[in-house]
């Protein structure tokens, strides 16, 4: 893989003051010219290429495969198959923590769901590969398909998400629900969604001796190579883990997933060095996937309009063989004030593969249908969906009483509302009109998500020519990780961004956690701004203590760093290069290292989340029902904005997944195959450009002093939440067909 060399930040740059700067992304450049290496660029001499075989059926047996036609096939190298699938050190199908997902590797003839891996067949080239894979032709035993939320065996699960509880209320619902005013209940579908990241999962690894080198798109390289030692048996630091750059990962590339190892498998099977680039359908399956939901709200108000309780019940769907249920319902713990609150889900088992964290897992889907109800609601109260939300306003976390460590949701409702003209609304559906006759709708929705911390760590270096490295394994999925740390880093080392090497993407590096739950920049920001901080400490250590600087005597917090200097703060006059001063010490370089983690006792006295106000309309065709999402206004508040330029491409991504989510994103499954029946960039529709509206990202002030030190709170899977909402409303706005199942299509509409 080549030396990365990072672009150079514009040269308007301030000293001292990189954060909150819109930076262009470093490495731009390096993408648009296609010189960014991505996992299937590396060229390893010798390399194999594997392509998988998948099974056609849900559930079953494979019975024959024929491995000695396939093996003929000029080109082809060996077949893997469970016959000679190299042995493992760990069970693919162990789960001693949580975060550890049962994997397909070939360790049986079992199918438990469509597109499941069955084999591997590995050749010289791709298309031999690609043949000899097709002349498999697998024969199977089949059991039935269970598929579809009407699926047998309904029951409660444990834990939803990752170890959240299943069932969670305050106050009394259905006392609330009989003395009510006014009640709504609705039941709301949302349907499976399978990640489409531009880049499929793909992996180049290689062995040499003992070390194992992989190349694969990683939103957790130390877990990536954690889960690799488990399971063949090595120690993690002769395992290296290269992900410089993904091209998205949206939560499916948290962990290594089945497919990735099957490539270390066949890579180990042979010998050689192997590369195995997923098939667009492949990825509808082995990787994870957004699990469909059938949602119930159930709202109470009084005769005001003040919210008397709130039940959110959701069904899902898990696989038959893991346990991963979306956690939807626990949207309505946050988001509006109500004396009585309960959430709950139940689940039923499909022969699908395990579903897992999709952008905004939870949220997304939770918020779509609490957003539409609450709309729903404040149509039933005859107020306009804002005075609704404002009147339901919570000062406090409503089901845990926690005050907020930082909320101005309030002034995300009032400059959104502004910007978008949402005083222009009608109360009334059906009532606006464009020039050409279009149905003109408008809808609004709130976003919320929470402000995490994981754990991370990075290190920081001077050099003796005054300059900074700064190393942490973080990763970019196209977010703009490369640019945002390093303007922390900078400003964290008091230099300006040139002077800054930033070291990422590598498993030899820091652990930096993982890129997930909006929490990157925050947690791995946090470390790198420890980091600088500590060096810098040291630093000023050598000259305070040393009587030939002119900081003599200063003491640690006597002195601040700027410019590549540090000066004293009682006389900025007086002051010294960190190159003088590694100089006169004779020392090469100086480092030290910074960690951050969660911090219990900010956790567990406040609620932590980014919020945000989305406000959509959509133009319906009166005749033929074609619905466009015309405009997106969106204002949210997410603590300190590292870099707007890059903070403005996440919240337009996440906002352009919410018109998906309520227009266009619908895996179809077939109930009596329980296959996806589209599963391919042709037919599982996002939108294309023509689709997508004219959107507007305002990032609202909020200065949060708990979150961590940064004030960082996250913005990667906020947008999805509110919009999807803000979009359905707007539906029900210009038409007055409320529809429930999503994604809303014109079907539905007349
Ligand atoms: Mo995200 S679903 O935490 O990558």
């Amino acid at each position: 893989m080549p030396e990365l060399k990072l672009n150079q930040a514009p040269a308007h740059v301030r000293h001292g003051s990189n954060m909150g700067q819109p930076l262009t992304r470093r490495d731009g450049v390096l993408k648009v010219t296609g010189a960014a290496p991505y996992a299937a660029d590396s060229k390893v001499e010798g390399l194999l290429h594997a392509v998988l075989a998948v099974s056609t059926i849900a559930r079953g047996r494979v019975t024959h495969l024929d491995v000695a036609a396939a093996k003929a096939h000029p080109g082809v190298v060996d077949v893997m198959t469970p016959e000679n699938r190299p042995a493992l050190a760990e069970d693919p199908d162990a789960k001693t923590n949580p975060f550890m997902f049962r994997l397909d590797l070939l360790q049986n003839d079992r199918v438990r769901y469509p597109n499941q891996p069955i084999a591997v067949v590995i050749a010289d080239t791709l298309e031999a590969a690609t043949e000899g894979a097709a002349l498999l032709a697998p024969r199977y035993e089949t059991e039935p398909a269970r598929a579809g939320l009407d699926t047998e065996g309904r029951f409660s699960p444990n834990t939803v998400g990752v170890g959240n509880p299943a069932e969670a209320s305050h106050g009394d619902v259905e006392a609330g629900l009989a003395g009510a005013a006014k009640r709504v209940e609705a039941t709301y579908e949302t349907p499976a969604q399978y990640h489409n990241a531009m880049e499929p999962h793909a992996i180049v690894a290689h062995f040499e001796g003992d070390r194992l080198t992989v190349d694969t798109p990683s939103q957790g390289l130390a877990m990536a190579q954690g889960r690799l030692a488990g399971l063949f048996g090595m120690d993690p630091k002769n395992i290296l883990v290269r992900s410089p750059f993904l091209g998205g990962g949206f939560g499916s590339k948290g962990f290594i997933a089945g497919p990735q190892i099957l490539g270390v498998l066949a890579a180990k099977l042979t010998g050689r060095p192997v590369k195995l680039v997923l098939r667009r359908e492949h990825m509808y399956g082995p990787v994870g996937h957004r699990a469909p939901t059938r949602q119930t709200l159930r709202l109470a108000t009084d005769g005001d309009g003040a919210l008397q309780a709130l039940h959110h019940h959701t069904l899902t769907a898990s696989s038959t063989f893991d346990d991963f249920f979306e956690p939807a319902s626990d949207i309505a713990h946050t988001l509006y004030a109500s004396p009585a609150i309960r959430t709950s889900h139940e689940a039923v088992r499909v022969d699908s593969g395990t579903p897992l964290f999709m952008r905004a897992p939870g949220e997304a889907t939770g918020s779509i249908a609490l957003e539409s109800a609450i709309d729903e609601m404040a149509e039933a109260c005859g107020m306009d969906p804002l005075e609704f939300r404002l009147k339901n306003y919570a000062e406090i976390e409503p089901l845990s009483g926690k005050p907020f460590s930082s909320k101005a949701l309030r002034e995300c409702y009032r400059q959104g509302a502004e910007r978008f003209g949402w005083s222009k609304r009608s109360l009334a559906p059906r009532q606006m009109r464009d020039a050409d006759g279009l149905l003109v709708g408008y809808g609004m929705g709130t976003a919320t998500f929470p402000a995490l911390m994981f754990q991370a760590n990075a290190k920081a270096i001077i050099k003796r020519d005054g300059t900074g490295v700064v190393e942490s394994g973080t990763h970019d999925m196209g977010q703009g990780a490369w640019t945002a740390f390093a303007q922390v880093a900078a400003d964290s080392l008091g230099l300006d961004i040139e002077q800054i090497e930033y070291r990422a993407g590598r498993s030899d590096l820091p652990d930096a956690g993982i890129a997930g739950g909006s929490a990157h920049t925050a947690t791995a920001g946090t470390a790198i701004h420890r980091a600088g901080a500590a060096v810098i400490a040291k630093l000023a250590a050598l000259a305070t203590e040393n009587p030939d600087s002119p900081l003599y005597g200063a003491g640690n917090a006597g002195v601040i760093a700027r410019e590549g200097r540090l000066h004293r703060r009682d006389d900025e006059s007086r002051s010294e290069t960190f190159a003088a001063i590694l100089d006169r010490a004779g020392l090469d370089q100086i480092e030290e290292s910074g960690a951050a983690a969660t911090d219990p006792a900010a956790a567990g006295a406040y609620a932590m989340h980014a919020h945000g106000a989305v406000f959509a309309e959509v133009k319906v065709d009166p005749d033929f029902g074609q619905i466009r999402a015309t405009r997106l206004v969106g204002a949210f508040a997410a603590g300190r904005i590292i870099n707007p330029k890059l903070v403005r491409s996440q919240l337009f991504g996440g906002m352009i997944w919410g018109v998906s989510f309520a227009l266009h994103e619908h895996a179809a499954v077939d109930h009596r195959t329980g296959r996806v029946m589209n599963p391919n960039l042709g037919e599982y529709h996002i939108p294309v450009n023509a689709d997508v509206p004219a959107l507007e990202a305002i990032t609202v002030d909020e200065h949060d002093p708990h979150v961590n030190d940064l004030g960082v709170k996250g913005v990667g899977e906020i947008g999805i939440t509110g919009s999807a909402g803000a979009v359905a409303n707007a539906v029900w706005h210009a038409t007055g067909v409320r529809v429930r199942n999503f994604p809303i299509t014109l079907d539905q509409l007349i």
